[in-house]
């Protein structure tokens, strides 16, 4: 049974949610070799890094990090950045939106709902802010999660292409 909650990431959170990117990251780089590299977590120093990345997103005014809760383990987060419409760029459609920087659900936690709990979390927060939409990036490949998001209801309004020459 599913019993994880969701709440705002603190700071006692910070070394999970560093090996919890570490696993986001280790998951597309082994799917995308092309693309990504394997990082190198044994660093201290790339973990320092990250720990004040994280924390930023935490702290700051228009971000935030969600966490999936079980029983006092943390095994998700999504990591949000609100973007407020330019006001001098007259040739876009003015639009306050959130970015959903990265998802993610511990491997032995996945297709037990906690994505889906951790997205409509996401959502309320957006909209909380004033967001019109949420937007997200993904790679797209076939353990990939596009089959989540359009489950959920989002679509593709833009898309990069690429052709090995
Ligand atoms: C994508 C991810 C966050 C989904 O989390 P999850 O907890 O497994 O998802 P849920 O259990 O809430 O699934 C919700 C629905 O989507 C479906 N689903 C989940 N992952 C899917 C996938 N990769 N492809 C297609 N459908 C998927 C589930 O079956 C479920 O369907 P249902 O409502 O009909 O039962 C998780 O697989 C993950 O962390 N993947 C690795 C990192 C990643 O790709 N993150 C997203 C990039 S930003």
């Amino acid at each position: 049974m599913n019993t994880t909650t969701i709440r705002l990431a603190e700071d006692p959170d910070l070394d999970t949610l560093c090996d919890l990117y570490y696993e986001f990251h280790e998951f597309h780089a082994q799917h995308l070799p092309n693309y990504l590299r394997t990082l190198d977590y044994s660093s201290a120093k790339e973990r320092e890094k990250l720990r004040y990345k994280i924390k930023d997103s935490i702290q700051g005014n228009d971000s935030t990090i969600l966490v999936g809760d079980c029983s006092g383990r943390i095994i998700g987060f999504a990591e949000l950045y609100l973007k407020r419409p330019d006001p001098t760029n007259h040739a876009v459609v003015p639009k306050q939106y959130v970015h959903l920087q990265s998802l993610s659900v511990t491997e032995d936690f996945r297709r037990e709902g906690v994505g889906n709990q951790l997205l409509q979390a996401a959502e309320a927060w957006a909209r909380h802010r004033g967001a019109v939409e949420l937007r997200l990036d993904i790679w797209e490949f076939s353990a990939g999660p596009l089959g989540f998001y359009e489950k959920s209801g989002y679509h593709t309004f833009r898309r990069t292409l690429a052709k090995n020459l």
